[in-house]
């Protein structure tokens, strides 16, 4: 319950700078428990593989959640990277999270795209890599929570040659489903897959997250079918 509770904290009790009875911060003590988190779940929370290379078959490319650790998380992007390898083969999918100048902030929710240009410019920087260094692999996304944010507004404004490299997008927790119809303007729903459990208001608009928000680990397997299939 405590865990969950932190978790939850990544957006509410971070913003409240109120010592615990312990006298620990609530930001102290959700850096400790998401750090006890991935050590007990020994999630790769980091995946650079587009940026170190070689280039693979497939390349992933995923936007975190607000204040998640490393540049894929924790909640999700690392099952979905693991899940695509269970199903290509661990030399055919390189993982890769979109890092800084992306810090998946919680204040950036609240802007206009509901994410910062420079955050959506960290994404369009890995489409762009990709596209140069890597023209013939098949680029498949996903996002969570902001980081969904940050997918939608990098991808709906992609060049039409880097757009068609991306062969499917899987979303969670989105926090503009509402305003964008459940996809990604410019971009084709058939190759969209939008994952917005029941009781995540996030969905419906409302940025408060309740604990269905954090479920979404639950459809890892199932987006990564969703875009094995689109391959
Ligand atoms: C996040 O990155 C932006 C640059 O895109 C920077 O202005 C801001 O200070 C950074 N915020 C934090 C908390 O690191
Ligand atoms: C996500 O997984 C949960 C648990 O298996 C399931 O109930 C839910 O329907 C799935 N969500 C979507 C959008 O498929």
């Amino acid at each position: 319950m405590k865990l969950q509770c932190v978790v939850i904290s990544a957006f509410i009790c971070a913003t409240i700078a109120a010592p615990t009875p312990n006298g620990m911060t609530f930001d102290a003590v959700q850096t400790r428990d998401l750090a006890r988190l991935r050590a007990r779940q020994s999630v790769n929370d980091e995946s650079d593989d587009l940026i170190n290379g070689p280039c693979r078959d497939v390349t992933f490319i995923f936007a975190r959640g607000s204040l998640e650790p490393g540049n894929m998380g924790i909640i999700v992007g690392p099952e979905v990277c693991t899940a695509l390898q269970a199903s290509l083969g661990a030399d055919a999918v390189a993982c890769q999270g979109v890092g800084p100048p992306y810090n998946a902030t919680l204040g950036d929710n609240f802007l206009p795209q509901n994410t910062s240009p420079d955050d959506i410019g960290a994404a369009t920087t890995l489409f762009d890599l990709a596209n140069t260094m890597c023209p013939s692999t098949k680029v498949v996304a996903g996002g969570y929570s902001q980081g969904a944010a940050v997918m939608d507004g990098s991808i709906q404004a992609l060049p039409p040659a880097i757009m068609s490299q991306i062969a499917g997008v899987v979303l969670f927790g989105y926090t503009r489903n509402q305003q964008d119809d459940g996809r990604i303007p410019n971009y084709p729903v058939s190759q969209t897959k939008v994952y917005c459990n029941s009781g995540d208001i996030i969905c419906d608009g409302i940025l408060l997250p309740l604990p269905a928000h954090f479920t979404y680990g639950s459809n890892a397997t199932s987006a990564a079918d969703f875009l094995v299939s689109m391959l």
